[in-house]
């Protein structure tokens, strides 16, 4: 086989064999096949596109390109869950012990943030003593007894994925939906879950701008999961503005915790149940969609989603002694509205970007971060704001620049018509 003839075959449109597929990712994760070739093939798909078959045979050549885990030793149905990243989104925090406490398994590899969302670890990470360096068979022990573990990647999952990712970003060819399906898919399926809910946001600082592009992208995922024997429920939802009020580390587990006491922002609430319903039951927990979403709420409400926050923060070395200084810091500083009217987008990105900068997320891989600062919002899409109202607050432990405070003013949209406020949950996809 030659890689030129696999470029032209892709450039002309036809579709690619698996045998293809495999040699091409093989080679390239084994240095065989230059940078230079991939590239050309990455941009013929970019595009040509690929098919569901095509882009199934690329996700399975990822996926064994490195460690696969195995969660045989966990016993009954293992779920997982994936956020294509949004702002203020500390669903992992709140729907694994949401779903754990109703009796499914939640077995959860997660990694860092980098940029402007922040990943699962390092809110974890933010919480004393809470470590997430678990061995396997501490990993396979906590989810066996408690129903829920998160551990950070030791293994080497889906190297391809590194090398492609990389190559895609300094070639314009991230946009491409095959190719961003296969690299989820492919880190999703590598973590060994028999059932995945997959969180597909759209709006500002999401990858997908268009309800079109993020319902073919879920499609894609659903299609692939299933051709590989896994059930895959796709949510689109909106990120027309933050997740909840929340945006930084400590801050979004304080909020996380608000909410499985039953006291949570609406949006997250209504996220978690919904998305919790489907893991609940295709964990085979309820008989039906409809009695998992009564479960999923009453056990915000009833305390037993809280008590398993407790068992599963414990079971990792986490102590919060009190949630009244959990969040400490030199300064809080009031964003103040400009002008009257009614709100009618917070855009994420900037909202994101204010927490980074303030020293809440990494630019760089290696950035240590501060737990303790980030932004709280005070007004959400659908308020009502006079001049001088406070539209979000400022948690900082230096100096908030003035692009920072300006950069959160720019976020806010306001206008003099009434806004309802839009859905949550744009589309669900099985
Ligand atoms: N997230 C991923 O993991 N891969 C992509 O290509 C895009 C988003």
């Amino acid at each position: 086989m030659r890689m030129v003839d696999i470029i032209e075959k892709k450039r002309d449109n036809h579709f690619l064999t698996k045998e293809e597929v495999d040699f091409v990712i093989q080679g390239y994760t084994k240095g065989i096949i230059p940078d230079y070739q991939i590239s050309a093939l990455l941009m013929a798909i970019y595009f040509q596109g690929m098919t569901d078959e095509e882009a199934a045979f690329l996700t399975n050549a990822m996926l064994h390109s490195g460690d696969v885990i195995d969660l045989s030793k966990v016993e009954g149905v293992k779920v997982d869950k994936h956020s294509t990243g949004g702002v203020g989104d500390k669903t992992t925090l709140i729907l694994g012990p949401l779903v754990a406490s109703a009796g499914a398994k939640l077995a959860k590899l997660s990694g860092r943030g980098l940029g402007h969302t922040g990943g699962t670890l390092d809110k974890l990470e933010s919480i004393e003593g809470c470590s997430i360096a678990l061995s396997e068979e501490q990993f396979i022990k906590q989810v066996n007894d408690i129903n829920i573990a998160v551990a950070g990647q030791t293994a080497e999952l889906v190297p391809a994925d590194k090398l492609l990712y990389a190559l895609r970003d300094v070639t314009g060819t991230v946009n491409s939906i095959p190719l961003i399906a296969s690299s989820i898919m492919s880190k999703k399926l590598a973590s060994g879950a028999d059932v995945i809910c997959l969180d597909v946001k759209i709006g500002d600082g999401a990858f997908m701008k268009t309800i079109e592009d993020a319902r073919t992208l879920s499609q894609l995922m659903v299609s692939i999961g299933n051709r590989m024997g896994k059930t895959v429920i796709a949510f689109i939802t909106d990120m027309d503005q933050p997740l909840g009020l929340a945006v930084g580390n400590r801050l979004e587990v304080k909020e996380a915790i608000e909410t499985l006491s039953g006291h949570g922002p609406k949006d997250l609430e209504t996220l978690c149940v919904e998305i919790g319903s489907h893991m609940i039951f295709n964990a085979k927990k309820a008989k039906s969609v409809e009695e998992a979403r009564i479960i999923a709420y009453d056990n915000l409400h009833n305390g037993k989603a809280l008590a398993k926050w407790n068992e599963f923060i414990h079971a990792q070395g986490g102590h919060i002694a009190s949630l009244d200084d959990f969040v400490k810091v030199k300064e809080i500083i009031p964003v103040k509205a400009n002008q009257a009217g009614y709100i009618s987008k917070i855009k994420a990105l900037p909202v994101g970007l204010a927490s980074c900068k303030l020293g809440g997320g990494r630019e760089t891989k290696e950035d240590i971060i501060d737990p303790m600062v980030g932004v709280v919002l005070k007004k959400k899409i659908g308020d009502y704001v006079n001049v001088g109202d406070t539209l979000c607050e400022v948690y900082a432990n230096k100096i908030a620049s003035n692009e920072i405070l300006e950069g959160l003013l720019e976020a806010y949209e306001i206008v003099t018509e009434v806004v309802k406020p839009g859905k949550i949950i744009l589309e669900t996809i099985l």
